[in-house]
This record gives structure tokens, sequence and C-alpha cells, in this order.
């Protein structure tokens, strides 16, 4: 089953929690909250008060994507914020067994993400440290961006090496995620959709964009 993931980074700020309620009732299956410092990429957004806030607003998982160098400082405090799942960049922690590990100790689910500039092989070491790996399918920092074409041969090729690895890793794509591309990324092995832009931007119902991007994928199991 192909599950939806809302990317608050799209919502409207003045209305977070309306819109992240709006989610709830959309019957999604989480919200991604993405987390940057201004050094991992060149943006600053939420801190771990935003992940208290959204815990005590839906009852829906919260999935923390940790943009940020140096993951492994702040894990403490999104824990104790209620995320449900924390997921960090590769490229950001140089002792990323370590901190999944420390994730993973804490009761919650873990998970690793990767650039579209890095090559798959780095998450190999991992395989058995994490409940989800997500591909970016932008380059990271900002919402509203295009799908990088080709993405979707690097999400075949990760979902052969699970495969190939035993492990049973649901794959998650972030970054352009729409009608167009979902069933492009869905097709290739992403189970897992984070999408920002496509629900909450336009004038529709954020029900009726998450019925959209769901019908994209119906055919796909
Ligand atoms: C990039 C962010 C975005 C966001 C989704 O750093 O991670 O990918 O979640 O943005 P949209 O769906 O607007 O591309």
């Amino acid at each position: 089953m192909i599950e939806i993931e809302v990317s608050i980074l799209a919502a409207d700020f003045m209305r977070l929690g309306e819109q992240a309620r709006e989610a709830e009732a959309a019957e999604v299956e989480g919200i991604q909250i993405d987390v940057m410092d201004g050094e991992f990429v060149p943006n600053i957004t939420f801190g771990p008060g935003m992940v208290a806030a959204l815990r005590k607003t839906v009852h829906l998982p919260l999935d923390v994507h940790l943009m940020i160098v140096k993951p492994e400082r702040y894990i403490d405090n999104f824990v104790r914020a209620g995320a449900d799942r924390i997921i960090v960049h590769q490229e950001a922690d140089v002792h990323l067994h370590r901190t999944l590990q420390r994730i993973r100790e804490a009761d919650v689910q873990a998970g690793v993400t990767i650039n579209p500039g890095t090559p798959l092989h780095v998450l190999e070491e991992v395989f058995d440290m994490v409940d989800v790996i997500q591909i970016m399918t932008v380059n990271p920092g900002f919402g509203g961006q295009e799908f990088i074409r080709g993405q979707e041969k690097r999400i075949g090729e990760l979902h052969r090496m699970i495969q190939e690895s035993g492990y049973k890793i649901p794959i998650a794509v972030d970054g352009g995620i729409d009608e167009r591309t979902a069933p492009i990324a869905a097709g290739a092995g992403a189970s897992i959709l984070v999408a920002g832009s496509s629900i909450y931007n336009g004038n529709a119902p954020v029900a009726q964009n998450v019925m959209k991007l769901r019908e994209s994928v119906a055919k796909i199991t």
C-alpha cells in the first residue's frame, strides 16, 4: 500500500494547526516536518517546538526530516518533542550508525535519506539499522521544486538493492511529488510519498489534493 505523508513546509504558516488537522481529516498516513539549519541546506525552518506543538494538535505519526549538520546533537530534543520517526541525512553525519542506534534506542523509528548526488551504496552499511530510506528527488532546502528527471532509476536501483539484502525497508520519496511524478516514483518501488506543494498549494481543499494523489497511484500496489 502506498502511503502519503504531507510536508508542512508547504502549509500556510499562519494556519499550521488547521492545515495539520486538514491533513489528518484527509486520512494521510503521516506528517513530515522539514527541519533546516541554514548550514546543511540554505534555508532555516522549524525546531523541536514545532514538533511539540503538532504533537498536541494531531494524532498522526510525526516524521522529522533533519536537514541539519551533526543531527546526533538534537535526537533527544526531537524524541522528547514527540517525534515518531527521525530521518537523518547520510551526508550530514560522520557517525551515522551510532546516530541511528540512538534513535532506535529511544523507541523512535529511524530513517536515513540521501541527496540526488550521493551514491546509493553508502546506504548498504545501515540497512539493518533503518525503518525507512528516503530518496530526495530534489536538492533539499525548499519546497515547490521540480522532481529531478531520472530519479526513478535510483529508486529502482535502491529497490533492487533492498530486495537482494533480504531486509524489508520501505522507500520514501521527497521532492516534487505530484499526480504526474507519484506514479513514476511508485512504479519504481517507492511506497511512501512525501508531498508538500501538491497538497497545500493552489485553491483546492487538502482532502481533494490528497485524493488526487492517491488516485494517481491507485493501480500500483
Ligand atoms: C526539500 C523538502 C521538500 C518538501 C516537499 O528540502 O524536503 O522536498 O518536503 O516539497 P514539495 O512537495 O513542495 O516538493
